[in-house]
Parts: C-alpha cells; structure tokens; sequence
C-alpha cells in the first residue's frame, strides 16, 4: 500500500467558509422545474404541487442557495410571463433546450419553494434578448415593498412581503455563441455595467454577478474576464466561473483528476480579477461566483439528446438526465474539496443542477424520487465543512495524466470550526487501483478523536442508484482510522472519497 501525508494545523487559515459555497441551481430545463420539483398530480404532492419528497431531499442535501430561472433558458426568458393567472400564461418556445415552455411556474411560485426548502434566491436577468429596462422592472417587482405598478402587482398576486432577492446574475454564459445575444467581451461589458447601475440606483447594496468564461477552454479565457471586468469593475462584485468535467475516452486518470484543472481556473481568474484591480488602484477584490460546476456527459447531450425539428417542442422532455456513478460521486467530491481549498476567494457556487437534469436527485413522474450517487458528498460536505478552511499542507505520490501531466494521488482539505472546536478532513485516493494510507498530523488539535468516518467506494467504480436499485451506492463508515502520539491513520481503498470529523 502506497502512502501519502497530511499535516492540519488550525492557526494556519485560508479563509471562512461562505455558506454560499453550497448553493445549487434550478433551471427551466427537462424536468427540473416541471416533473421535477413540481408535479402536482403526484400523490405526495403538497397544496402547491410540489413534491414533498423533494423537498425533503433538497433540505437533506444542505443546499443554501439557488440560483434561478437559467441557464441558457434565462437568455430568453421574459419574466414576466410567469406573474398572474395561471391560464392566462402564455406558452413559449424555448429556444436554448428547443422545448415548450408553459410558465405555469414563475418567480412568485419558486419563491415560494424556496421557503420550503429554506434557500436564499440568487436571480438571473436576461441580458441575452433584453437589457437595461426588463432587469429593472424584476427587480422591482421583486424587492420594493409596494406603492408602484410592479410592486402592486406583486402583492396582487399574493406575496405581500418583498422578496429581497440579494445576488444577482447579470446574464448568462455571454462568451458562449450557444447563447442568445451572446457578443465580445466589450459589448457584453458595456451592456452590463448599464445594467448594474441603473439596478444601484434602485438598491446599491445588491450582490452583482458578471458572466465570466463558460469554461477554461473557451478561445478568450481570462481575456474575456480581463475586458469584461474592465468596463464593469466598480460595478459588480462577483465574477462567474462554470465548469463540467466527463470522462474522455475511457480516461478515468485525467477524469478523476478534473479538480487540477478547476484549481487552475479559479487561480487564473482570481489572478485576472486583481490584475484588472492592481491596473486600477481599486481597494475593492472581486470573488468568484462558481455558480454551475459539476461533472456532465455532455457528448452524450451533444449526440443523442439534442432536439432539432422544427415541430418538436416537448413540455419538460428528459433531457440532461445523467446518471451518476461511484467514480463521478468521487470527482464530485474533489471538486468540494477544490472549492473550499480557495475558499478566501470563491464564495459563492451552484452545483448544476438539482432535481433529474445533471442533478444528485433523481424523480420518476408518479413515482420515488431517489439520491444518486453525487448526493452523498454534496450532503456531507455541506454538512460537515463549517467555520474556516485551513491551509493543507499535503505530500502525496503522484501519477502521470495525459490532461494535466503529474498529478498528487491523494486531495485533502481541511476545516476548522471554532465555535465547536470540530475539524473535518476530506480526502480523495484517485488511483484506480491502489490503496492508500494517510497519515495525518494532528497534533496542533490537542486531543481529538475520530467521531465520524465515511467513505464512498464500491469494487465497481460504474456502480450507480437508479429506480430500480435506488440504494445501491451509499457511503459507509471507514473503520480503518487510529490515532496515537498525535497522529491519525486511515485508508483510502482506490477512488474513493472520504470525510473524517476529528473532535
Ligand atoms: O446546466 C446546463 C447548461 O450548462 C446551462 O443552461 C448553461 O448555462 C450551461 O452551458
């Protein structure tokens, strides 16, 4: 067995923790939305239509924020059709997935989900077919208590009380050509830095979100954030950051290394973000906002599941609808692991997505809905990374990856919550084949004790949790951990995850 070493010292701190790092993302796409979270002729649906095994699933996942209506779906998405009598909605192409949009859910309805789910709202305003005059009319619809047209209409339709949305999204995705009004970093720029003051003038403390690269492979990564952050910087406060990660052709070395190319992304942006600062002697530091991270088959999308024809615009079609694996949980895993390493500076970030459309909950229309296998290192991660990340200081044999050349075998972060005294570890073995120990020194936490250890793993790395087998992978107690002199031992079997609470 190889072996690898971790040292966890809790003065040495990278940052806090925002809880905003567990957000996820609900779009208007396949089955999210409709069939997903709303299905109102299922039997545990609730006086809304929502599902309430869905609900309790999302409150299990520890989600804390999310971000909505899209997405590509956002880009041309008029608001304001989801507002009012349900049958008198209009029913809308959706050009972005090539759908029927009915709008019987809207943002007075998902807002109302929210409060069951107990989420923050981050909102997205088109900004691909629209512009200036429309994100000013949500948000004040929205967020001004009453007294206008807009804010009359709301509490017409029911909700009294403002919703005081904090963060949004200017647009989506805008250097992509996929989306609707998609243009250069300038005009992009200009158009939302117009946005984003004319939304100060109704409410300068808002949290603004500018569309950064929809990955780092696209042809203007970090020139695209440098232009666009140029014309908006004073003016926002988030830049966005997305990425999907999938196995290649059967390249489960690089694939299970997909949180090296996600470190280098948030280093290179956060390094243009303060290159754009240092230009412009700004006291102000932008953040990331990684509001769509996750691991996609996206060929599959490309090749089988796109809808083209001209007559065919499904209501809520499956689309999207991976289905996880033991080695996608672990890459999953490691992309926390990613996130919370730069915690200083990403503080914000939406697993994409929830709920049947790349999401780690699966439903079936009248039927159970069921975790998949990505579920369980959201949930405990969620659940167990409080206070602070510690700086790791990890040494960690390598192995060679045809994507990223030498990668460490093993990935460790730690937290530190000061209010408990608990510290969690989480830690990946990405080899395919060997065991690791890790040997971690713990002796700056004084006397601890394991008191929790989990680990996902299966001899089949493709195992997964369907409607049949809904219980087939879950993650199990990990027995082999000892402490003495200051020093906690465990194994990590081969492509695994684990989280270890030290008290
Ligand atoms: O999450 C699926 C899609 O991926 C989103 O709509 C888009 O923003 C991204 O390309």
């Amino acid at each position: 067995m190889i072996s690898a070493r971790l040292a966890i010292d809790p003065h040495f701190v990278v940052g806090p923790i925002n809880r905003r790092l567990f957000g996820s993302f609900v779009e208007h796409l396949g089955r999210c939305v409709y069939n997903g979270i709303y299905e109102p002729s299922h039997p545990d649906a609730d006086e809304d239509g929502f599902r309430r095994d869905v609900i309790a699933l999302v409150r299990e996942l520890g989600v804390t924020t999310v971000r909505y209506p899209g997405g590509n779906f956002v880009s041309g998405y008029r608001w304001e059709d989801g507002i009012g009598p349900r049958e008198k909605r209009p029913r809308r192409l959706d050009l972005a997935w090539h759908s029927t949009e009915t709008n019987e859910i809207g943002l007075d309805e998902f807002v109302k989900w929210l409060k069951k789910v107990d989420c923050e709202l981050m909102y997205a305003v088109n900004l691909g077919t629209r512009g200036v005059q429309e994100a000013l009319d949500v948000l004040e619809y929205a967020n001004i208590r009453s007294g206008t047209t807009l804010s009359d209409l709301r509490v017409a339709n029911g909700a009294v009380e403002p919703y005081n949305i904090r963060m949004w999204c200017l647009g989506n995705e805008m250097d992509g050509p996929w989306q609707l009004g998609h243009g250069t970093p300038y005009e992009y720029g200009r158009l939302a830095v117009k946005t984003a003051r004319a939304m100060r003038q109704i409410d300068p403390t808002l949290e603004l979100v500018v569309c950064g690269s929809s990955n780092a492979q696209m042809p203007l990564f970090a020139n695209w954030e440098r232009v666009v952050l140029e014309e908006t910087y004073d003016e926002v406060d988030y830049i966005s950051c997305h990425a999907y990660y999938e196995p290649r052709d059967g390249d489960y070395e690089s694939f299970l290394a997909s949180a090296v190319n996600m470190d280098r992304f948030i280093d290179s942006i956060v390094a243009t973000a303060d290159h754009v600062k240092a230009v412009r002697d700004s006291k102000k530091t932008i953040n990331i906002s990684f509001d769509e991270w996750n691991v996609w088959y996206y060929s599959r999308y490309a090749e089988v599941d796109r809808i083209t024809g001209i007559d065919d615009w499904p209501v809520a079609p499956r689309l999207l609808e991976d289905a996880y694996s033991v080695v996608d949980a672990v890459v999953v895993g490691s992309l926390l692991i990613s996130l919370l390493r730069h915690a200083d500076r990403v503080t914000s970030a939406s697993l994409a997505q929830l709920v049947n459309v790349i999401a780690p909950i699966m439903t079936e229309p009248g039927g159970p809905a069921w975790r998949q296998t990505t579920f369980f290192p959201f949930a405990l991660t969620s659940r167990l990374a409080r206070g602070v990340t510690l700086k790791p200081k990890l040494e960690s044999p390598t192995y060679n990856t045809a994507l990223y050349g030498e990668v460490g075998v093993v990935d460790a972060v730690a937290t530190h919550d000061a209010s408990t005294g608990d510290t969690a570890v989480f830690m990946v073995n990405r080899s395919l084949t060997e065991a690791v120990e890790l040997v971690v020194d713990v002796s700056s936490l004084g006397q601890v004790q394991v008191v929790d250890a989990q680990t996902l793993h299966d001899d089949d790395i493709h195992a997964k949790n369907t409607l049949d087998a809904q219980e087939r992978v879950r993650p199990k107690p990990n027995t082999s951990h000892s402490i003495s002199d200051g020093t906690m031992r465990i194994t990590l079997p081969p492509v695994s995850w684990t989280a270890v609470v030290l008290r």
